[in-house]
């Protein structure tokens, strides 16, 4: 951005580059607000159907919740699939302690993932990744610690409907192209679309799948 730009609108979250323990020190706080961070989803909600969909049996696979907040999306694939061995990571540890005993959970920041590259059969962000700031680097460690053949799926926004929610300083929406563009440099299969709630309503335009093979 010129500096001229920059004056007036403040630059972009990554140029302000806002530090990590101030994102981590909001989620902390934010960990109490049940209504807008739950620590449940409802199974039949599409979100969870479509990664449960594409990944397929889960049993004795090893899967990377990538900023999993307190574990709502880890804690259906644990009952569906008790024989998976599951990972929920991420940057709030007031978030994690609302994450069942059963999980394993890893505090840290996805942008610097502290797994062994190609040791995951899956990963999936759920309107995690909006927040990483490092988009680039984030969407690299997601592919890295995948194994060949490994799925991922990232659920965020969508930045033509930036705007819609009130959001932090940091937070970034997407294109389609954009995170399929970056998601092409390590994986074969790549593809979005856009997705509701619910499997029958219309999708409004806000929320984005990506789903990707390496
Ligand atoms: C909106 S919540 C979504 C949580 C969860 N995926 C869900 O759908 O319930 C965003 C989560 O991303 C986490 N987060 C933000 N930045 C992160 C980072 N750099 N690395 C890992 N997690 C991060 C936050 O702590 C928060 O729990």
């Amino acid at each position: 951005m010129k500096p001229w730009l920059r004056k007036i609108f403040g630059g972009s979250s990554t140029e302000r580059s806002i530090p990590l323990h101030q994102i981590r020190r909001s989620f902390d706080e934010a960990a109490g607000d049940e209504e807008h961070f739950p620590a449940t989803i409802d199974p039949r909600i599409y979100h969870v159907q479509l990664i449960l969909d594409y990944f397929g049996d889960l049993s004795g696979k090893r899967i990377l919740d990538v900023g999993c907040g307190k574990g709502r999306f880890a804690r259906v694939l644990n009952q569906r699939y008790p024989a998976a061995q599951i990972v929920a990571l991420d940057l709030s540890e007031a978030m994690l302690r609302f994450v069942p005993a059963q999980i394993n959970t890893c505090s840290g920041t996805m942008t610097s993932l502290p797994f062994a590259s190609a040791s995951f059969d899956c990963a999936y962000a759920t309107e995690s990744l909006e927040h990483a700031v490092d988009i680039s680097t984030a969407v690299g460690e997601m592919c890295r610690i995948l194994k060949p053949g490994g799925k991922l799926v990232i659920i965020d926004k969508n930045a033509e409907h930036w705007g819609r929610l009130k959001t932090p300083e940091w937070e970034k929406w997407f294109r389609r192209e954009e995170l399929e563009k970056l998601l092409k440099r390590d994986c074969r299969d790549v593809a979005s679309r856009f997705i509701s709630y619910w499997e029958d309503v219309e999708p409004d335009g806000l929320f984005l799948a990506w789903l990707a093979q390496k």
